[in-house]
């Protein structure tokens, strides 16, 4: 298995859905960051259901620092944070262990641990191991705060409703005022009302994540392999159930010329911009100083409640699963503040390696 992240910020994710908890290891975090319980709490709480169709599953999410912190500031050790499984009900998954769901990971998980993983609630492979993603971010991004780095996401797209698009400065606070954390309260509204029906039909939606992260000092990433963008894709494929990573303008370059394509550059207040920022904010791997803009897809529940086709693996032959148990019906909403701190987590690595960031913090 691999289960870490990152060069100097290096996060080690662990626990399982129904297991006793679920965390993250904090290698390499500088010694002095002021840090509490409850400032990392206020991150895990963005992560919570609470949008339409959300999982029923109530957990407190309360977290805890085990280790890496003395009298309120980071020490330079490792830092252990986690949060301890409570609202657990394992029944539906005893059920039908042997019948794995259509689009979840039940099946390779079987075939790659032998049946000796944890199964229940998706075991490792469940979002909820993304409580432990976004402690880290949380940790990131007061580093980040250092360099005035600002990070946020928001949701552009479900069910193929398309939000409209605000002026970047006006995104964030938009986006904090429901809660699909959209910038667009109409499509907003359309958005929930879909979640609801598709719930209601015993089925699930997908959609899209803009994430974008603002005063990103020009330089971070380390070509060839360790570019800014290739790494940032492989933390963001890390959260379940994202389909697709795509940079600036992305996938429609495929359908641009150089001419339209190209961010010419110019001079504001002597500083090197870009008048478009198809590239998304990444130059060769390497930041260029714009705003960093990337956007993930995120495919629809695997988990229905509509009866699908199957293979009962124990009797060899085929079944029909309908699958019982609390699961969300849309993942975009969780997923934002997730993609953020795989945002912060990445982009704090860099500034680390670019040493933007000292290791002992005054
Ligand atoms: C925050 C979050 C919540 C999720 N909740 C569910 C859920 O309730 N039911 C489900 O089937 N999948 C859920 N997933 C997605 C599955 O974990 C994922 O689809 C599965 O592990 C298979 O991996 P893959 O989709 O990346 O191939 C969730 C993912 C995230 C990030």
């Amino acid at each position: 298995m691999s289960n870490s992240l990152g060069t100097l910020f290096k996060i080690t994710s662990f626990g399982e859905s129904h297991g006793d908890c679920v965390g993250i290891l904090i290698d390499g975090c500088p010694a002095g960051l002021p840090i509490t319980e409850d400032e990392i709490q206020r991150e895990v709480d963005r992560r919570k259901p609470a949008a339409p169709g959300t999982t029923r599953r109530r957990e407190q999410d309360k977290v805890e620092i085990l280790s890496g912190v003395f009298n309120g500031f980071t020490t330079g050790a490792p830092l252990c944070l986690l949060t301890r499984n409570q609202d657990v009900d394992s029944a539906a998954y005893e059920k039908s262990r042997h019948m794995p769901r259509p689009g979840h990971a039940d099946y390779t998980a079987l075939l790659k641990y032998g049946g000796f993983n944890d199964f229940r609630g998706g075991g490792r492979f469940s979002g909820r191991i993304t409580a432990g993603f976004v402690m880290a971010g949380a940790v990131a991004r007061k580093l980040l705060g250092r360099l005035d780095i600002d990070i946020f996401a928001h949701t552009v797209e479900i069910g193929g409703v398309r939000a409209k698009q605000p002026p970047l400065a006006e995104i964030k606070a938009r986006a904090a005022k429901n809660i699909l954390w959209c910038a667009d309260p109409a499509a907003a509204e359309e958005m929930a009302r879909l979640i609801v029906r598709a719930q209601e039909e015993k089925d699930s939606l997908g959609g899209i994540i803009e994430g974008i992260a603002l005063n990103i000092p020009a330089g971070l990433g380390e070509p060839v392999f360790d570019r800014l963008d290739s790494e940032l894709a492989k933390a963001l494929f890390a959260i379940p159930a994202v389909k697709g990573v795509e940079f600036g303008a992305g996938f429609a370059l495929a359908r641009m010329r150089g001419s339209e394509s190209n961010d010419p550059f110019a001079l504001e207040d002597e500083k090197i911009v870009t008048t478009s920022n198809n590239a998304g904010g990444i130059l060769g791997g390497i930041s260029n100083g714009m705003p960093l803009v990337v956007r993930v897809v995120v495919k629809p529940t695997a988990s229905i409640a509509r009866a699908q086709d199957t293979v009962d693996l124990e009797k060899m032959a085929p079944a029909t699963i309908e699958v019982a148990g609390r699961h969300d019906a849309c993942i975009v909403p969780r997923a934002v503040p997730v993609v953020e701190a795989m945002m912060a987590v990445i982009l704090c690595d860099f500034a680390l390696r670019a040493n933007m960031i000292p290791r002992v913090l005054t």
